[in-house]
């Protein structure tokens, strides 16, 4: 799929010339004065949809109109429900605009418009307007189709998507749809690595990937092969790979901005087929194991982001990344490992795959004296317990970086819940004959990985985003299309950009 084009104008609605010019609406019965005119020169094909009591406004409702006579320029209105005025935020208006996208190419149109009433939008700024309608659109008009020899049903793409409002707001509207194009484009990019079968996107895909930005943006590009691997002591991830004929790669991407300052650190899980190893995982469903590297597509999707804004702060990639296989030459349980960090570590579980790759990353993340590290991953079925697919899992050691993870995650749309990292909790992990177990027992799942990560962690601020229930979904929504949700993507840009200080140099 290709990039949408996008823009911002302030001409008069019913002017507006597009296959789909869609209008968020809070809840109310009555036609709100904004869009008055617009109803007025439809033939008041709104206001009959709105008095009648047939579109109440209801958070993702949707009505289709087609405006009669000649007074409208748009082929057809999609009147959009936010909800009611006072609970409207930057997600309700991303969700609006990727409804607005994802009807615009169910429809055919080529041309989508969209704007929010003034009236729904009091607590929304228009930069966070600009940003996060785009953010939708991108999410509501994406489709993966490339794998298809002929799509069932040919349908156009969205090709472009306007944004419409008062011409006094328009330079901040623009400023902010710059930002979503950026963070859209990362997205994009993230679900478009995630959507790619194991056989297709393994770790030398993705170390490619890296190239290719690191070649269209100008970071600076480490990746560490077999022997580079052997010789940094990379013995977790390793050991994981050893089942495995394809070779295992460990990425580093580095976006310097911001001189001589600690960077912070973003670490990606990197399993491009997880099948479990030598515990092997039940056939049913397995073949969404191609998604257990949506930690490390965010982390690339994320750098897309960043070479685009070139925001004034160092930010470093890692990535480890391997299958997950069995074979003769695979891990067992009972082996015991010997990490990059010199600790070592009982099989108990080939299935705890994740947290020993990523181990050795966080172990190698210290040499950067970091300001703070966020690692995203794959990493439990239990968090699918605990949260469902509503919530990221998230643990770990600073409550001031906890914090700040929590707030960008809502205003990214991509909401993390703490678990403890309690005391007690680390008696799951203790072995008999070595520093830790890869596996504890039944309970406390999410928990239990996150404390394993934990005891790699050293001297710096650090957070764990346990997002096995969210990187993708089974179920579509009004305002996305089931599949890969690039979760991660959205938080670490609203994370990183905050902490750039909103300046972009872009
Ligand atoms: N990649 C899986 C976790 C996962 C499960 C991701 C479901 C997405 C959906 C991970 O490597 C794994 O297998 N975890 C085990 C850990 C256990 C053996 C301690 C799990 O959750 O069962
Ligand atoms: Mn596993
Ligand atoms: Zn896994």
């Amino acid at each position: 799929m290709s990039e949408l084009t996008s823009q911002v104008v302030s001409t008069p609605l019913a002017a507006v010339d597009a296959g789909l010019l869609a209008v968020a609406v809070a809840q109310g019965s009555s036609v709100p004065n904004s869009i008055a005119a617009l109803d007025q020169a439809a033939g008041g094909v709104i206001g009959r949809a709105l008095t009648s009591g047939d579109f109440k406004g209801k958070r993702d409702e949707t009505s289709l109109l087609y405006p009669s006579g000649s007074g409208v320029k748009a082929q057809r209105l999609l009147l959009i429900g936010m909800g009611k005025s006072a609970d409207v935020t930057r997600n309700s208006v991303r969700r609006a605009a990727g409804v607005a996208a994802k009807r615009g190419r169910a429809l055919g149109a080529k041309q989508v418009a969209f704007t929010v009433a003034a009236e729904a939008r009091t607590a929304v700024s228009a930069r966070d307007l600009g940003q996060t309608a785009m953010e939708g659109a991108v999410q509501g008009a994406w489709a993966f189709t490339e794998l298809k020899a002929a799509p069932e049903e040919p349908r156009a793409e969205v090709e472009s998507f306007t944004i419409v409002c008062d011409a006094k707001e328009a330079k901040d509207v623009n400023a902010g749809l710059r930002i979503g194009q950026a963070i859209g484009a990362g997205h994009r990019l993230t679900r478009y690595l995630q959507m790619q079968p194991g056989n297709v996107c393994t770790p030398c895909y993705l170390a490619d990937q890296a190239k290719r930005l690191a070649d269209t943006h100008g970071f600076a590009l480490t990746v560490l092969d077999l022997p580079g691997l052997k010789q940094e002591k990379m013995g977790a991830l390793l050991a994981v790979a050893q089942g495995s004929v394809e070779e295992p790669r460990f990425i580093v991407l580095e976006h310097r901005g911001g001189g001589d300052t600690a960077p912070v650190v973003i670490v990606g899980k990197g399993v491009t087929f997880d099948a479990g190893g030598i515990s092997i995982k039940p056939a049913q469903n397995m073949e969404d194991m191609k998604f257990d590297m949506s930690g490390a597509a965010a982390v690339l999707g994320t750098f897309e982001m960043l070479g685009r804004l070139k925001p004034k702060i160092n930010v470093v990639g890692l990535i480890p990344s391997t299958e997950n296989l069995l074979s003769g030459a695979a891990l067992k349980p009972g082996d015991v490992i010997k990490s990059h960090s010199g600790k070592t570590i009982e099989i108990i579980n080939t299935d705890a795959e994740g947290r020993l790759i990523l181990c050795d990353a966080l172990s190698y993340a210290k040499r950067y004296h970091p300001a703070a590290v966020v690692d995203a991953a794959t990493l439990t079925g239990a968090v699918v317990v605990a949260l469902g697919h509503v919530a990221i899992g998230m643990m770990g050691t600073n409550d001031a970086l906890i914090a700040e993870i929590r707030d960008a995650g809502e205003r990214a749309g991509e909401r993390c819940w703490q678990l403890p990292l309690w005391d007690e909790y680390r008696d799951l992990l203790k072995s008999d004959v070595a520093d830790v177990k890869n596996s504890a027992g039944r309970g406390a799942g999410t928990i239990a990985g996150g404390w394993f990560l934990r005891e790699f962690v050293d001297n710096y601020p650090w957070v764990h985003l346990d997002i096995a229930g969210t990187a993708y979904t089974d179920s579509d929504a009004p305002y996305q299309t089931k599949g890969p949700t690039a979760v991660g993507v959205r938080l670490f840009s609203e994370f990183i950009l905050k902490r750039a200080g909103g300046e972009v140099v872009a």
